[in-house]
């Protein structure tokens, strides 16, 4: 797994860098750049810095934005990436509605997934068989998952599918989630992931301790693309 650790001091820097990424890609893109972000509580406080600070700072008209994967529930439920996103980010911005492409959560999940796959290929550029995204935003689970691909579901790295779906170990709530092969295409993979609860998880992957080879995250290895993973202090253990 090649990829750089970037610590910031605080979640406030790291939004800042977050946002700069951002900032850059779209400045560089001479069409669309392509993001997909991933939900949970990480992303809250970053969003929300985004909206507050780059409000007029990134041209969010160049940005499309799309998701790694949505828990399978209405827009309107808490449980919502995509209702999250818009509460804490896209309500606070002048981003077209046309750039976002949400997962419907409300759809039978596997029509949703085949649709939401038709609109993916429509809108992101294709390279090496997959669809590229510029950048992908993803979280880290306490368990090790990423996406919505969790632990026994690493069959999703073999998926040739673009989509797929699935459901939450614990809780049984069904999710639909962008396979592994996607994710590894993508031109840049970007890790949030900030927090004491974090610390056990990234010692254990980062410093390959004992299992981490069997986590979905560990599968996370851009073919050709970077991969970032962006801490804060909180998160880091001290063998980094
Ligand atoms: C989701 C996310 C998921 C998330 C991790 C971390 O739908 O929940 O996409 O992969 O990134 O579970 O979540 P937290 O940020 O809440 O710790």
């Amino acid at each position: 797994m090649n990829y750089k650790i970037d610590v910031s001091t605080s979640i406030e820097e790291l939004s800042e860098k977050f946002a700069n990424i951002l900032k850059q890609g779209t400045a560089e893109s001479d069409s669309y750049f392509t993001v997909a972000l991933s939900g949970g509580s990480t992303p809250k406080v970053i969003f929300n810095y985004l909206a507050e600070n780059f409000k007029t700072k990134i041209d969010w008209n160049k940005i499309k934005f799309f998701w790694v994967d949505e828990r399978c529930v209405t827009p309107d439920d808490t449980e919502s990436n995509y209702g999250m996103t818009k509460k804490y980010f896209f309500d606070k911005i002048d981003i077209p509605g046309q750039n976002i492409f949400r997962i419907r959560g409300e759809d039978e999940p596997l029509q949703e997934s085949e649709r939401y796959s038709k609109i993916i290929l429509e809108n992101v550029s294709f390279k090496n068989k997959f669809p590229q995204f510029d950048l992908i935003v993803l979280g880290i689970g306490e368990d090790g998952h990423t996406a919505s691909i969790f632990p026994g579901r690493l069959d999703l790295f073999d998926s040739n599918d673009i989509c797929d779906t699935t459901e939450h170990p614990q809780t049984g709530q069904k999710r639909i989630t962008l396979n592994g092969k996607v994710i590894n295409n993508a031109k840049k993979v970007v890790f949030l992931v900030t927090g004491k609860s974090k610390k056990a998880i990234n010692d254990i992957v980062l410093n390959r301790k004992d299992g981490f080879e069997k986590l979905p995250v560990a599968f996370i290895c851009p073919i050709d693309g970077e991969l970032i993973w962006m801490l804060d202090a909180e998160a880091v253990t001290f063998e980094m």
